[in-house]
């Protein structure tokens, strides 16, 4: 280690979140996090959604410390003794010249940690922020401890901080493979293409307004796999065919079959939460609505133009075609979900605005000014519901984790290793 005795090294990363077209729901080994089925997801664009983490190493650090969201956390936690212990048995030497520190492999065991992270959501809105939190507390501490392993083996460990963050280690679309072995070392995520693959794609998210506390999808999964009957057919006989179709229809960007894909499995996920005991309802009645628009809509084209899939709660994440498509969807959300009387537009509709340009809304009389969409013609006054959506998020699909190397990036203080 470095003579003069006080210093500080800190890596700062930046990783997005995901969404599954194919969903990851049931484990078959719960401490490691093995799940039941193969899933795939389309990694969100982090401008929009993503976790930024600091992490710090120090001789004068006494004990591990994290801090989320400014606000300090425990980490006695199993799954971030897991990831914190599989990450420092693969580290290391380390060397900074410049600062004339140097730390040997053996070293890693006996120094302590500080973590700071940071979601540029609400974490509250129920965006995944496990997800991107674990992918990023894992691929932070590989880089800080020299870990030379690729991101398919990250994503393993990430993958025992919370499954579905196996996932966020890669932009574009991704597939978590589930594996065979009982130590879970060929369950990784892989990539299936990059994020300019499909780059027409454009992604909505509703955040819908909730006063209902959710199961969380550890304990909801662990139900189902308990009570459900169709989980063990699902896992088995639906998903398998599936993963194959939705990676030819991701390759072949096809996307009719994407969206059936989607809209189907997610479909099939909420059903699976139906048939456990007791029932488990994630969607509300605001999700139902906006599942009638989206295959109305489709419906009436022919071929599908959205496809809608929901996780372990009432929010939507719709993905269009295509940006044309995206501002005809966007017309058809706001004509059925305006905001409040008097809210301010820009906090309704946050991510990528220019979506609300090309969909030719400037201003709240223009959302009064919509026509109801051609597809629905009975009751049009009655299928406005303002106040059920709390906001909207345009984004697309998005990279995969980075190094932010301006130190002004850096959520924890270069000198005391505490939050800023
Ligand atoms: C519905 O990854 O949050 O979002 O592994 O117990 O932490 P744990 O669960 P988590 O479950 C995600 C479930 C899902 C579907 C998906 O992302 O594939």
């Amino acid at each position: 280690m470095a003579e003069n005795k006080s210093w500080v090294l800190m890596v700062t990363a930046q990783t997005p979140t995901n969404i599954a077209v194919i969903k990851y729901w049931g484990k078959r080994d719960e401490s490691l996090i093995l799940p039941i089925n193969d899933s795939i997801s389309v990694t969100l664009d982090p401008s929009h959604l993503c976790t930024t983490t600091t992490v710090a190493v120090s001789p004068d650090f006494t004990h591990d410390r994290m801090w989320l969201n400014g606000k300090e956390i425990s980490l006695s936690g199993g799954r971030y003794q897991n990831c914190l212990r599989e990450i420092r048995s693969r580290a290391s030497d380390v060397e900074d010249e410049k600062k004339g520190i140097k730390i040997a492999k053996r070293d890693w065991e006996n120094l302590h940690l500080h973590i700071a992270s940071y979601n540029n959501f609400p974490t509250a809105a129920g965006l995944a922020s496990s997800a991107a939190g674990f992918a990023c507390l894992v691929y932070s501490l590989a880089k800080l401890m020299n870990v030379k392993e690729d991101n398919s083996h990250l994503s393993a460990i990430a993958r025992q901080g919370s499954g579905s963050a196996c996932r966020s280690l890669y932009g574009g679309f991704v597939k978590w493979i589930m594996g065979k072995d009982d130590n879970g070392n060929d369950s990784i995520a892989v990539q299936l293409v990059d994020e300019k693959h499909w780059d027409e794609l454009v992604i909505l998210i509703a955040v819908v307004s909730s006063r209902q506390k959710e199961t969380s999808s550890t304990s909801g999964m662990r139900e189902t796999v308990e009570t459900s009957p169709l989980v063990l057919h699902r896992a088995k006989e639906v998903v398998p065919k599936r993963v194959v179709e939705m990676e030819e229809a991701v390759k072949s960007r096809n996307f009719p079959a994407f969206a059936r894909l989607t809209c189907s499995d997610s479909n099939q996920f909420h059903a699976v939460c139906l048939d456990t005991s007791p029932p488990i309802f994630y969607m509300n009645d605001t999700s139902h609505r906006i599942i009638s628009c989206v295959e109305k809509w489709n419906r009436s084209e022919g071929t599908p133009q959205v496809a809608y899939t929901f996780d372990a709660g009432p929010n939507a994440v719709l993905i269009a075609r295509n940006r044309k498509v995206a501002a005809l969807l966007l017309q058809r959300l706001l004509f059925h979900f305006p905001p409040q009387s008097g809210a301010d537009l820009n906090s309704y509709i946050v991510g990528d605005k220019s979506v609300l340009m090309d969909a030719g809304i400037q201003d709240l009389k223009d959302v009064e000014a919509l026509p109801p969409p051609p597809e629905i013609k009975d009751n049009v006054p009655t299928q406005k519901f303002k106040g059920d959506v709390s906001y909207f998020i345009c984004t697309r699909p998005g990279r995969g984790p980075v190094l932010l190397t301006e130190e002004s990036q850096a959520l924890l203080n270069p000198e005391t290793g505490l939050p800023k």
